[in-house]
């Protein structure tokens, strides 16, 4: 085993990750930050200076337990003190599990400002993997949204309240219902308005109520009025077209998803077969920032392709396109038929979250923030041509087009545009198949199982509510705000009145209605800590409720630090001791560090307590974590030995060294 080391700064750096120049927060000048390759063993030292001028800054090494190492899992106010500007920290820490991870900023809403990267471990030296391949891709999936991190903030927690990517006032009008077509364009008494189309595959918004726009079917679906239908010639009706394709990409907020830090905001790689010359067509410069990282592959060969997520929001279905038989396909998929959508390569899925599962064959992965997957891909296909890989948004409306790149066969040019659609993925709100995708997720055989029975069991409700009239989450009715002395060391320390000294509570009243908004939406801000027995094993049951509007609910993937997990099952509704306990998976759970609560259900997990430290366990939704949407386990802080001083800096254990004299 070997010592990698790394010298970064984390500064701030003009760049165009979706073609439109912004500022990003990079390392050494780039953006995302590099990939650590490290092989199991090996000690990873990461000397991190803050370069930014005015706040400061950690980095999170996120799926990497930091056994022994608790400092070193970068989480302001939970394991160390931010860094200040001009300041050094040196993150020291063993890889001990092979596997797909990253790292990103943990401080306020860095993560979203654009510091991240990848963070691949090898197994050791002389292993090898338990499956083949030729090759592989590491993809690094985000979502990037122009509005600065700092609005964002702000606007979280402001009343009223402003979500993220959504101008109040001024600036871009969110979701027009209506436009004025034709030549009556401006008249003023807006007679001649259309329904804007719901949705396209092209650009990834609703398209049931106008679809083709090609004259026959307008009249019927479009409340043009009758004088002017017989005026409706072809001309116009691409003059139509257009324009609507236009508005369509205007009104999607502000914001891409990125692969591997590159994306087209704007447009879209597929407007090629939209069959319209309007400005949806991308005009791609393949030297640029934001041209799209091509994947570049030999036929009948055997590819592992590793994806992360660590989307700010967006939840994701990743699919690569396969040729269809069928010769009517590219019009079919255009009429958005969604029996009829493009095929997929298939895709065995191997491992999640660093660790190996039961091979399952899928062919698309819906991919939450926060998760990490392995798929295996052999490139079968019809090699004279080039296929799409797609990333587009699920669980929540999207208004954000997808995020494209190309699969590459050689010898093709790896630019040539596939000459089929990119493939269609599931409609957003398909939660059965987000279901059933996330039950093929089972351990491999031989790999650990978990206790039989459980020592304590945490019931944690999510709710969305109010305090002073300021939305937010909370769990078990407290909004987490984080305290101001990093909780590793105030509670190695035993110094007083650093956080609050009640825990939060293990459950939540009988009688809460999850199905409804809340009765009484008053929460409170609390930041107690779940006080977890040394090697312990505790369950957590997630339950999801309806938010603070009615038939609400959102899906939200919750996040442990410093240990796996073993996931023993979904389940919809309330959990019911009597009825769901028994039915838990015990068989092969698989072990992740990330599992998602669908709308209205609930999700299992257990993990032992054997990892000294104090480990944020929260919804990786970064403006949700942000609005207080996560708890505080410890566990065996006394035996958390040589903290190092610089983390502690800070707070009152800042204070306690000065005290001592100590620095
Ligand atoms: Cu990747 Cu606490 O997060
Ligand atoms: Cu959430």
């Amino acid at each position: 085993s070997r010592i990698r080391r790394f010298t970064w700064e984390v500064g701030y750096v003009f760049w165009s990750p979706d073609c439109q120049e912004h500022v990003v927060m990079g390392i050494n000048g780039q953006f995302p930050g590099p990939t650590i390759r490290a092989k199991v063993g090996d000690t990873v030292v990461v000397n991190l200076t803050n370069t930014l001028h005015t706040e400061g800054v950690v980095i999170h090494w996120h799926g990497i337990r930091q056994l022994g190492t608790p400092w070193s899992d970068g989480t302001a106010s939970i394991s160390q003190c931010p860094i200040n500007p001009g300041d050094t920290v040196v993150y020291r820490f063993k890889v001990d599990k092979p596997g797909t991870y990253f790292y990103h900023g943990h401080y306020g809403m860095q993560r979203s400002a654009g510091l991240y990267g990848s963070l691949i471990v090898d197994v050791e030296e002389g292993k090898s993997e338990p499956f083949h391949y030729n090759g592989e891709f590491n993809l690094l999936l985000s979502d990037w949204w122009h509005q600065s991190v700092h609005d964002q903030e702000v606007g979280l927690s402001s009343n009223p309240f402003r979500w993220i990517g959504e101008p109040q006032r001024g600036g871009r009008q969110r979701i027009p219902t209506k436009i004025a077509v034709g030549h009556g364009a401006k008249n003023p008494r807006g007679a001649r308005a259309i329904p804007i189309p719901a949705f396209s595959y092209v650009t990834g918004q609703d398209f049931t109520s106008c679809p083709t726009l090609r004259g026959q079917n307008t009249r019927n679906i479009c409340p043009i009025r009758t004088g002017l239908r017989r005026k409706i010639h072809d001309v116009m009706l691409k003059e139509l077209h257009a324009k609507l394709m236009n508005h369509l990409l205007r009104w999607h907020v502000d914001a891409s998803l990125l692969i591997n830090g590159r994306g087209q905001y704007n447009c879209s790689l597929a407007a090629h077969f939209s069959n319209n010359t309007s400005t949806s067509m991308c005009d791609v410069n393949w030297d640029s920032q934001c041209a799209p990282y091509v994947l570049n592959v030999l036929p009948n060969k055997t590819y592992r392709v590793r994806i992360a997520s660590t989307t700010a929001l967006a939840s994701l279905n990743f699919a690569i396109s396969e040729r269809k038989q069928n010769k009517n396909m590219k019009k079919e998929a255009f009429t958005l038929n969604r029996e009829n959508r493009v095929q997929n390569h298939k895709m065995v899925l191997v491992e999640a979250d660093g660790n190996y599962v039961q091979p399952a064959e899928v062919d698309s992965i819906d991919i939450y923030s926060g998760e990490t997957y392995s798929i295996i891909i052999k490139t079968n296909q019809n090699s004279s041509m080039n296929y799409w890989v797609s990333v587009s948004v699920r669980g929540r409306k999207p208004q954000t087009l997808p995020g494209l790149t190309i699969l590459n066969y050689n010898p093709n040019p790896p630019h040539k545009i596939p000459s089929l659609p990119p493939p269609v993925s599931p409609a957003w709100n398909d939660y059965t198949y987000s279901k059933s995708f996330s039950n093929k997720v089972l351990s491999q055989i031989g790999s650990p199982k978990p206790p039989t029975s459980h020592d304590r069991r945490i019931h944690l409700l999510n709710t969305q509510n109010k305090i002073n009239g300021i939305i937010k989450w909370a769990i078990n009715n407290v909004s987490l705000v984080l305290p101001s002395t990093p909780y590793l060391g105030s509670m190695k320390f035993g110094l007083r009145g650093a956080f609050d000294k009640q825990s939060p509570p293990d459950n939540f009243s009988n009688d809460y209605d999850i199905m409804k908004p809340p009765t009484n939406p008053n929460s409170v801000h609390g930041n107690g800590v779940y006080l977890l027995e040394f090697n312990s094993t505790v369950d957590v049951i997630l339950q999801n409720a309806n938010a603070l509007a009615e038939n609400v609910s959102e899906i939200h993937p919750w996040h442990l630090h410093g240990h796996d997990f073993w996931v023993l099952g979904y389940g919809e509704g309330k959990f019911s001791e009597n009825r769901d306990a028994e039915r838990l998976n015990m068989k092969n759970p698989p072990l992740r560090n990330t599992a998602v609560i669908f709308p209205y259900g609930w999700t299992a997990i257990r993990f032992i307590a054997d990892n000294p430290g104090v480990w944020a366990f929260h919804c990786h939704i970064e403006p949700h974590l942000h609005m207080g949407m996560g708890v505080v386990f410890a566990e065996a802080v006394d035996r958390v030995k040589r903290i190092p001083r610089a983390t502690l800096d800070c707070g009152l254990t800042g204070k306690m060294l000065t005290g001592n004299g100590r620095t």
